[in-house]
Order: structure tokens, then sequence, then C-alpha cells
């Protein structure tokens, strides 16, 4: 019997590709796994409307951790459009297998390394008054995206049920609304706990000490979002003050947005509720070559579902263009988590000399090379 069991799910679009090339890697360096294909993803939304089936649920169950290729999320309304004739005005209700997933496995942390390899062309180089030479400016920021709570809690309404909307209109700050009537009114909800917060704040300052990091940021918008922003701040706050040595500074969604592009090499621990950290996740990937980079981790105590920050990107699909480096690096931190410590480190050097080398790339890096290819190449490196 295999060491691990590791649940196989490809997904959509390039899924497929950059997973054959993680395939490639684990093989070469003789991971001692056991595969298991599970099916997710959007053709199992429209062939049996749902996009993750109650059997792959339970082959999850008995596997030590998953690996996941890329999912297509659409809008209600198209959605349904795409069930097969038979599904359709059954009442089915679309929602992201990923985040099912997260919330299923109580997977309450992600994790989503940043860091700038060099040589890779789309290193971010700077403003030219911060940086006057255009060298490439060295990124090595960590986030922690708390993975369960916010706005992905999926308690939406529209149009608003009568009685939440009598509940709400209670409130004398909905008077402008109740004239708008509820068919007319849509609501998403945000909630988050002290629990969800403290954790995910405990685990970036954790995680800063480990590594000797001596800077972690709150992601937040507290002067807006007085609850929920103020609940989330007031836990970072509570952490912090075990953490004497790491300077704990907090910063709006907007303003860092502006920040990170501005001096993005002064930021190292990131961390924030859900949908803050989705964002500030993507734009951090820009500074360092885009998503073909961003790898990431979504952690449970017990389980674990590691996936490349990037989509599906259906117009690639099964063209292996790709750039699987983003897979290559969640593998490494799948490899991490196993306890595969010196196959994780040697991964990670043999993927930095292949970006530095910059032999073998795909066409976002100003490359001919498939997305095989530069698996192979990673493979030889390796050795
Ligand atoms: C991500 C993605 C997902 C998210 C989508 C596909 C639901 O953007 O993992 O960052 O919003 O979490
Ligand atoms: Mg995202």
């Amino acid at each position: 019997m295999s060491k691990y069991r590791i649940a196989w799910m490809p997904g959509d679009g390039v899924g497929n590709d950059v997973m054959e090339a993680a395939k490639i890697v684990l093989d070469h360096l003789k991971l001692d796994a056991e595969y298991i294909p599970c099916d997710i993803g959007w053709d199992f939304w429209c062939k049996e409307g749902n996009a993750l089936p109650d059997r792959t649920v339970k082959a999850l169950e008995g596997t030590t951790c998953g690996l996941f290729g890329a999912i297509t999320s659409k809008p209600q309304d198209e959605a349904k459009e795409e069930l097969i004739p038979e599904l359709k005005g059954k009442g089915l209700v679309y929602f992201s297998p990923i985040v099912k997933l997260r919330q299923m496995f109580n997977l309450h942390t992600n994790m989503r390394p940043c860091k700038s390899y060099a040589g890779n062309p789309l290193n971010y180089r700077g403003n030219l008054i911060t940086n006057p030479s255009g060298s490439d400016v060295a990124i090595d920021q960590m986030i922690f995206r708390e993975n369960t709570e916010g706005s992905y809690g999926g308690v939406e309404f529209h149009p608003l049920p009568e009685a939440v909307y009598e509940a709400l209109c209670a409130n004398p700050k909905m008077k402008p609304w109740k004239a708008k009537g509820f068919e007319n009114v849509a609501l998403s909800t945000r909630i988050v706990s002290r629990q969800g917060c403290t954790s995910i704040c405990t685990q970036a300052f954790e995680y800063a000490k480990k590594t000797g990091r001596k800077r972690v940021t709150l992601i937040e918008k507290p002067n807006v979002l007085r609850e929920t922003g103020g609940l989330m701040t007031r836990c970072f706050r509570e952490v912090a003050k075990s953490y004497p040595d790491i300077w704990a500074d907090e910063a709006n969604i907007d303003a860092i947005c502006m920040w990170m592009f501005k001096n993005p090499q002064d930021y190292s621990v990131l961390v924030a509720e859900n949908m803050f950290g989705d964002i500030v996740s993507d734009l951090c990937a820009g500074l360092i070559g885009g998503l073909g980079f961003a790898p990431s981790a979504n952690l449970g105590d017990k389980y674990a579902v590691f996936e490349p920050t990037h989509g599906s990107a259906p117009k690639y699909a099964g063209q292996y263009k790709v750039n699987p480096i983003a897979m290559l690096l969640t593998a490494r931190m799948m490899l991490d988590w196993l306890g595969e410590a010196s196959s994780a480190a040697r991964l990670e050097a043999a993927i930095a000399t292949v970006i530095k080398e910059g032999k073998v790339r795909t066409y976002d890096i100003g490359g001919k090379a498939t997305t095989l290819d530069v698996a192979r190449e990673v493979a030889r490196q390796l050795g």
C-alpha cells in the first residue's frame, strides 16, 4: 500500500493540462502515493446538476489530501442555461465546488505565497521614482486568507424573503430601501466569527515567527464595515500582543492595493478575511508575473486541498499552452504539508533554476515551450 492517497481533481479547462505537468514531477520525485481520480467541475454540473458529486465527497474522505487543477464558475442564470434539457427547470442551484469543498472539509486557512523568482521576465520592476534602475523588486509575500467565512458563506437572497425584509426594515436605516419593494432588493451577507478571525490572525503571526519575518499586515475596511471589519481588527490586535517582536500593522483594502503596487517589497505576511484575501492574492500574483506563478493551499486541521490560484482558462484547455509553474509550486506546498520537506525543497530549487535559466518558457513569459516541456525541464533539473 502507498504511504499517501491523493485525490486527483483536474477539474475544468486547463486544470487537466497543469495536473499532467504535476504528475510528471511527482513521479520523478518518486512520491509514494496512489492518485485517486475524482469527478469535479462544470461537466458534472451540466450533466448531473452537481459540480461536486456525492461520490467525490465520499472518495475524498478516504484520502490523505487533494490536488486540484482549476474550476470554471459562472453566475446562476448562465449556469442554469447550460444544464442538459432533462435537468432544466428543476430548481437546481449552481455553487462553486471549490468553495463548497473548502466549507465541507472546514479548510479554514488559505495560504498563498507570492515570490518573485530571479529571471522571471514579468517580475515587478517598480515605478520610476521608487526604482529608477528598473531592476527587479524582490517580493516574498505570504497571504493568509480566511477561507470559509465572510461573503463566501452563500447566505444571499433575491428577492428578499418577506420575513428577512421585514426584519431588516425594523432598522431605520432601511427607510430608503423600503420604498423600493422587497422584490427589487438583493442581499449578500458578510458573516465572520471571533473564532475565524482569531484563528487566521494567529496562523499569520505563527508563520511570521517561525520563518523570521518581521511584519504582519491586516487587510480590512473597518471604517466602513464597522462590525465585521471591527471584529477582525480587534482580534488581530489581541493576537498581535503575543508577538511583541513582530510589527503588526493595518491597512484598508483600497489603500493596500495602492501601496502594494507602489512598494510591494515592504510587505511580508498579509492576513485578510475571505473576499479581501481573494482580491489581494490576485494583485500580489500580478506583481510576480501573474497567476502562472501563484500557488495556494487550502488547509484544515486534518485535511487539505492544494490548488493553483489561477482559473480554468477554457480557451486554452487541452492545448498544453499555459504555465504550469503555479501548479508545480502548489505540488511543492503539498509535499511540505505531507512532511516531505526535502522533496519540497528540491522541487522549489529546481523550479527556481528553470525560471532563472529561462530556456524553457511558456507563452506568458515570451516562450514557445508547452506546459509539459516545462514540467520535464523541472524534472531534469531535479536530476
Ligand atoms: C480563488 C478563486 C475562487 C474564489 C473562485 C473560483 C470561486 O477566485 O480561489 O481565488 O473566489 O475563492
Ligand atoms: Mg481568486
